[in-house]
């Protein structure tokens, strides 16, 4: 069964085997969270569960964080021990936010594109954020990112308007 698993160790090959997909897309810019990852945690088991800790610790609201940077609850698609995708939940929302990032951001590793995974994770997320007390997320994706834009309508985004090169939507969570 395919679903939200906070990051574990547990999938480490897969998740390492995604990171090489991500940096081969050459359809896409890696995204953040790729380049986020230190080079030992692909190499290293334990440097690898040390990474995960810091990315879990991430949602703590009591974690020491640079000024502006607000609590973020990751998650990741999973299917069994297959790394199929991973999404993050900002807690709030900050004026740097509204403009690039929103509440919601998520990756599906190259090989699993096209088969509902974003969708369908999207949607899986929804109570995690209404659960966070977000009424409703803000998403935004590049305006030439068609994918992602559907991802976003299918999850009912209400399109607010263009800022830059981004498209923001308001999305209900059902909080
Ligand atoms: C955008 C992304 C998350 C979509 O993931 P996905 O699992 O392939 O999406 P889904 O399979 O759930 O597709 C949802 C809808 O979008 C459409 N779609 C997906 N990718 C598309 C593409 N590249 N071009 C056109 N339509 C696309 C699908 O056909 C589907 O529409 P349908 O239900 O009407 O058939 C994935 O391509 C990705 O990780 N891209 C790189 C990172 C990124 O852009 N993240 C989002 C940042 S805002």
């Amino acid at each position: 069964m395919t679903r939200l698993i906070d990051p574990t160790g547990r999938l480490r090959a897969s998740f390492v085997a995604a990171v090489a997909e991500f940096r081969a897309d050459r359809a896409n810019p890696p995204s953040w969270f790729v380049e986020d990852i230190e080079p030992a945690a692909l190499t290293d088991p334990a440097a690898f569960d040390r990474y995960v800790a810091r990315v879990l610790a991430e949602r703590d609201e009591r974690t020491a964080r640079p000024a502006g940077i607000v609590p973020m609850t990751t998650l990741w698609w999973a299917g069994g021990d297959d790394f199929i995708g991973r999404l993050a939940i900002r807690h709030q929302l900050t004026p740097a936010l509204e403009r690039v990032g929103g509440h919601i951001g998520y990756d599906v590793r190259p090989s699993m594109r096209r088969r509902g995974h974003a969708t369908a994770m999207l949607a899986a997320a929804l109570p995690e954020a209404a659960a966070l007390g977000i009424h409703r997320a803000l998403l935004m994706c590049d305006a030439t990112n068609t994918g992602s834009r559907r991802v976003i309508e299918l999850a009912g985004g209400e399109f607010i308007d263009r800022v830059g090169a981004k498209l923001r939507f308001w999305v209900p969570t059902g909080g």
